[in-house]
């Protein structure tokens, strides 16, 4: 199986990263990274390119043309799928018209309920009884692309944010994965 070739998009810890780093250690899951790139030069998460020898790439979005920069990267690296794991800038229309290959996204919630910043917090003062994460598309609209799957839970009447938080990433490192096998399924 040829594996496609995959970067995965970072600001912060890096968990999802990791966890998709591991995963596609397994000759039937069908990406394989070949970079990662990050907004944030003190992203933790790039200690885990680091450790496992992936190319990793720091940008700098002040710079007026920084995605060319990134696009740039992403041809010579012969990339077909970004997968954004926690990356914090918002993509603009015109990188996801010039990359015109797949692009992914992890949210926290149930999507289309609560989008955008401060999820957790948003789903307590809404006093929602179940909560999960979602694997979309990326298209010019914020966290609003198709959806390729959801994974929920209950909420118990103790959970804080921080409980929120551990068992939502819990679920994501099973539906990122998964939304990977899915999109290739049929390929
Ligand atoms: C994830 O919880 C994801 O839902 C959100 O950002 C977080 C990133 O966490 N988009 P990590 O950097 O993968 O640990």
């Amino acid at each position: 199986m040829v594996k496609k070739r995959a970067c995965i998009f970072i600001s912060g810890k890096g968990t999802n990263l990791i966890n998709l780093i591991r995963k596609s250690r397994d000759y039937s899951f069908p990406i394989s990274i070949k970079l990662v790139i990050s907004n944030n030069n003190k992203a933790p998460g790039i200690i885990h390119a680091k450790k496992n020898n992936i190319p990793f790439l720091i940008i700098n979005t002040k710079l007026r043309n920084y995605e060319y920069q990134i696009l740039r990267e992403l041809k010579r690296k012969r990339i077909s799928i970004i997968c954004l794991a926690g990356y914090m800038k918002i993509i603009s229309r015109n990188f996801i018209k010039k990359f015109g290959k797949i692009i992914i996204n992890i949210h926290p919630s149930l999507l289309p309920k609560f989008k955008g910043l401060n999820t957790f917090s948003k789903i307590l003062k809404n006093k929602e009884k179940k909560t999960g994460c979602t694997v979309h598309y990326v298209n010019e609209e914020l966290d609003g692309g198709n959806i390729i799957i959801k994974k929920e839970f209950f909420i118990n009447h103790k959970d804080n944010e921080d409980d929120l938080k551990l068992k939502t990433q819990k679920l994501e490192y099973l539906a990122f994965p998964e939304a990977i096998v899915r999109i290739y399924r049929y390929h």
